[in-house]
């Protein structure tokens, strides 16, 4: 595996492979990776030739109350985890690589950005829009890996790729969870032993929730019924919704199209966050 530091590696590394006529895809992370990530770097390697995988903790998406520093970070640990993986290459750029001095320009996408994660991170998805279209066009990818865990961030980026005509197809890859069925996330590792006993009750009240819906239940009824013994188990509720798939707009019925359940919850100093789809 090669590991690159700077624009000029990186965009020599990808010049060989393309002149060997190998696809490329990329799989953007902000490393801390498990099981999720290398997953999304085997979904990866079987739509294209060779991988690159991004590290890169984008302080544009984090907003003033949220801690950058805190970030969990294990750039060897990663890097291991890459090369087992088979990854072809580490694309590890430096806050003043991505973002030189002077750099002034970034994305604002309307549409899937309303509501949800857009309302509790204001510029959250500006700076994931905006490092995004970076990463797309400093790798040249023909592919690009997102897990469907991150949903609004999915269809964020699927819409700006789309809009500014970036030549790279967003690939969703599904959420990996563990046995108890919790979601993969970097920040699990700081729940407590007791926080991380409770946190699957989210997917549990989750997948009650959208079976009672696609049963036929009232939406607003079954959304409150879980919401509440959330709430009972200790969880600070921010949102359960039913949404339309791509748009994310509220959904007070069933619809025949896609429709996804999103939820994010507090438990201690975590905000969960997960998604699963209905009917
Ligand atoms: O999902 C993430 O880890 C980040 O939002 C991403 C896509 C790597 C952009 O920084």
């Amino acid at each position: 595996m090669e590991t690159c530091q700077t624009l000029p590696a990186l965009r020599a590394a990808t010049a060989r492979l393309r002149a060997a006529g190998r696809r490329i895809a990329i799989v953007p992370t902000m490393g801390a990776l498990h099981a999720g990530h290398i997953a999304l770097v085997a979904a990866a390697r079987q739509h294209a030739d060779a991988v690159v995988t991004s590290i890169f903790v984008n302080p544009l998406q984090f907003n003033p109350n949220e801690d950058l520093s805190r970030y969990p970070r294990d750039e060897a640990g990663d890097l291991a985890k890459l090369r087992e993986a088979g990854c072809d290459i580490a694309w590890l750029p430096g806050v003043e690589v991505m973002y030189p001095p002077g750099a002034g320009t970034t994305i604002e996408v309307t549409g899937p950005t309303a509501g949800w994660e857009g309302d509790a991170r204001p510029g959250h998805f500006r700076g994931v829009a905006t490092v995004c279209a970076k990463l797309f066009l400093q790798s040249g990818a023909d592919v690009a890996a997102f897990g469907e865990k991150d949903w609004q961030q999915l269809q964020v980026v699927t819409r700006m790729a789309l809009d500014l005509d970036i030549p790279t197809r967003i690939l969703p890859v599904p959420t990996v969870r563990e046995a108890d069925g919790l979601a993969m996330s970097s920040r699990n590792r700081f729940l407590s032993a007791d926080e991380r006993a409770r946190a699957p009750l989210l997917i549990a009240a989750m997948r009650r929730a959208a079976g009672t819906i696609a049963g036929g239940a009232p939406v607003a009824e079954a959304l409150a019924t879980e919401t509440e013994a959330l709430a009972r188990e200790g969880f600070q509720p921010d949102y359960l919704a039913l949404v339309d798939g791509p748009s994310l707009k509220p959904l007070a019925a069933i619809q025949p199209g896609p429709m996804r359940l999103l939820a994010a919850a507090r438990l201690g100093s975590v905000r969960l966050l997960d998604n699963i789809p209905v009917g």
